[in-house]
């Protein structure tokens, strides 16, 4: 019998795709990191690092950059965009695994995949992976769409094609994840201080096509059966056709930081 498949581990099937459709992160995300870091980092670490999204934006700091990514397909789409570049260096590992260095790294980020790190674990680990006074930061886009028409057909769709994945009201279809990151996870921890949440908001545009291959790479969907999965995509392709054969995508892009305790 085949081994069940895990959600935290179908990216790598679509790391091409993954690649080519995801939106990666506004400079807007750095410049707030850095305000809130109140110094430039020396070191920092990447957690869930993909084919490189978030790690697009943190070589704009030019310090030592270490890429924790456990998929074997995602981490080598990393390492040829970061081919060459002496400060970046990928390590295929979960973060669950990965042994920081002593001393601990002054940041560490991770763009929309803490939630894949434990959840009992993963605020003693990101403790354990700073210097005192080093800086959390967590970030990832909530996907919802910039007409409210639009969202209101798109969620019919899924109700008959999928409710098991539809959005719920005021939670985007793919907010839904097993282990969501709660800042009260870091208000409540014995590690961290003054916690602080900020939001950065843009408007993408896809066409049908690549629409489809967007959807193609985020888990929920991914763990739907084949069949299911395509006569979805179909409707959903039929309504975006309908429409013009545009979506715009509104994208929050959400960013908690924290402080370790010194
Ligand atoms: C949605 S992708 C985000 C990738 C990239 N950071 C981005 O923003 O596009 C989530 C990533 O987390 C990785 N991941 C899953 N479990 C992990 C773990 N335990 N530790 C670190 N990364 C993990 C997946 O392999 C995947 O590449």
């Amino acid at each position: 019998m085949a081994a069940a498949r895990e959600q935290r581990r179908v990216f790598g099937e679509v790391a091409e795709a993954y690649d080519e459709a995801r939106e990666g992160y506004p400079a807007e995300i750095l410049e707030l990191i850095l305000d809130y870091a109140g110094r430039a980092p020396r070191s920092v670490v990447e957690s869930g690092a993909g084919t490189g999204k978030g790690t697009a934006l943190l070589r704009g700091l030019g310090v030592p950059l270490t890429c924790v990514e456990p998929d074997p397909a995602m981490a080598a789409l990393l390492a040829r965009h970061v081919d060459g570049d002496a400060l970046v260096s990928v390590v295929v590992s979960r973060f669950e695994d990965w042994v920081p260095p002593s001393g601990g790294v002054d940041l560490l980020a991770s763009a929309q995949a803490w939630h894949w790190v434990e959840r009992d674990r993963r605020t003693r680990l990101a403790a354990t992976a700073l210097t005192p006074g080093g800086v959390l930061a967590i970030f990832g886009h909530d996907y919802d769409f910039a007409d409210a028409g639009l969202r209101a057909q798109m969620d019919a769709v899924y109700l008959e094609y999928a409710p098991e994945i539809a959005d719920q009201p005021g939670q985007p279809v793919h907010a839904r994840h097993p282990g969501a990151f709660r800042p009260e996870e870091l208000r409540g921890s014995p590690w961290f201080t003054d916690v602080q949440e900020r939001q950065v908001e843009t408007v993408v545009r896809y066409d049908t096509a690549r629409y489809l291959t967007l959807l193609s790479t985020f888990s929920p969907h991914r763990m739907l059966p084949e069949r299911q999965r395509s006569r979805l995509h179909r409707a959903l392709a039929d309504l975006v056709d309908g429409r013009g054969g545009v979506v715009e995508q509104k994208l929050t892009t959400g960013l908690w930081l924290a402080r370790r305790l010194s």
